[in-house]
């Protein structure tokens, strides 16, 4: 049975994962994938063809990808513009040595304690915007029990529990990715119980993520832009790619680099990868740097036919956005082996109310660079962590957001 016949067995409801309810995350990045879904995707690909030994995620997120395929047993490699996205998916491969994490857990804990009261406060642009103060002191205590952890995987993996602290006691709101301040009424009346939380985040934490060192596997994780990186990666070298790609610039879409920010600039700048020196000058620099974050001057006629009714704008960062994927994109044909998979899970946007089809955007770019399509799987979006309706448009009311997934699964040609 080939690999469309196997996954064509699964009803059509499967693949909307109703059920699905993730445990609290390590921490809670956006637009995090289905992780079973990834599973079971993974391991029919695998039991198809038995020579995948390794797979290639070029924009890793929260690293589901990469977990679901070092758990089959494959060799995983990893490229995000993020270090936040970065440090939380190394954390998830190394995972914390079991046989110290509850010991230096203790000594993290007692350090705290020590620590209360006599630590300078952390000092950046606009933090007491964002936090109060009571919460910055709390805050800068952990940062400054964290730092005397000498282990450096268990100091990540205390980093990660710090950023999800950090999110959840900053004056930002939840219901949106990007940085808008919650009313004045809301922020005082927050009780700052942020040591609790983070010391009760590590100890869930530590029983989920604990686990021997022999269990380590291969893994290479590199931070910085794919348009970049899968440049030095050999030509017919990887034996699978599977990722969920940005589906459009982020500062429209998703702002994965805003939404991190503030973690970024509480944790130690020593144990993260800050691979460009300005990528935490302001708090839109990420976003800037990530696919179409610049618009281009010129307005690229490839790519008209999927922008013709947007505003001239809007139609600009679209084609900004398409130009970058498809650099990223024919690197990506360039070092599959021939024969071997590529499995896109993506989701067409609206803007100015038209819908942006980048599924067939991606059809097209993989008859152009030598891939064929092998099968497509239509799934609902159940649960999403996204307001139902996005921005609010002038003439045209607010637009709904993506509800429906793509699960494109391409062939390089032998
Ligand atoms: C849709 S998310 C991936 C979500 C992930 N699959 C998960 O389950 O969490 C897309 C990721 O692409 C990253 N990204 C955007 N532009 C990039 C670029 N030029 N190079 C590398 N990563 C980029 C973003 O930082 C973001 O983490």
């Amino acid at each position: 049975m080939n690999l469309a016949e196997k996954l064509n067995q699964y009803s059509r409801e499967y693949w909307d994962f109703q059920d699905y309810r993730k445990e609290a995350p390590l921490v809670r990045y956006p637009a995090i994938m289905v992780a079973p879904m990834q599973e079971c995707i993974l391991r029919e690909v695998i039991n198809a063809d038995r020579s995948i030994k390794n797979v290639l995620d070029p924009f890793v997120g929260s690293g589901t990808v990469l977990v679901e395929g070092q758990k089959l047993g494959l060799d995983v490699v990893g490229i995000d513009i993020n270090p936040l996205a970065i440090m939380l998916t190394q954390v998830q491969l190394e995972g914390v040595p079991e046989d110290k994490i509850d010991r230096h857990n203790a000594e993290l804990f007692a350090r705290i304690v020590m620590l209360n009261g006599n630590v300078e406060h952390l000092n950046f642009t606009n933090v007491k915007k964002w936090f109060t103060d009571d919460v910055i002191a709390s805050l800068s205590v952990i940062r400054q029990a964290i730092m005397g952890e000498c282990d450096s995987r268990i100091r990540r993996f205390y980093w990660c529990c710090f950023a999800e602290t950090v999110k959840k006691y900053s004056n930002t709101r939840t219901s949106t990715f990007k940085l808008h301040i919650k009313d004045e009424e809301h922020i005082a009346s927050q009780i700052d119980d942020s040591i609790d939380f983070f010391k009760n985040h590590v100890i869930d934490q530590s029983k989920r993520y604990a686990r021997a060192d022999t269990c380590l596997s291969k893994h290479f994780l590199d931070c910085g832009d794919s348009k970049d990186i899968l440049k030095e990666i050999s030509s017919c070298s990887v034996d699978l790619i599977c990722t969920s790609p940005p589906y459009g610039d982020n500062h429209t879409t998703v702002t994965y680099g805003q939404y991190s920010i503030l973690p970024l600039l509480w944790i130690d700048p020593r144990d993260v990868d800050l691979w460009n020196p300005n990528i935490l000058e302001t708090f839109t620099a990420i976003d800037s740097l990530s696919l179409g974050g610049r618009v281009k001057r010129g307005d690229s006629k490839n790519y008209s036919k999927y922008v013709a009714d947007i505003s001239e704008n809007k139609r600009k960062k679209i084609t900004s956005f398409f130009e970058d994927y498809e650099a990223v994109f024919s690197q990506l044909a360039r070092v599959l082996k021939p024969g071997k998979p590529m499995i896109l899970t993506l989701g067409n946007r609206r803007v100015d109310n038209h819908e942006v089809v980048f599924d067939k955007f991606n059809d097209e770019l993989a008859a152009k660079y030598g891939l064929e399509v092998d099968s497509t799987i239509t799934r609902n979006i159940i649960g999403k962590r996204m307001p139902g309706k996005v921005s609010n448009l002038k003439d045209v009311g607010s637009v709904s957001s993506i509800s429906t997934e793509y699960i494109k699964i391409y062939r390089k040609a032998k």
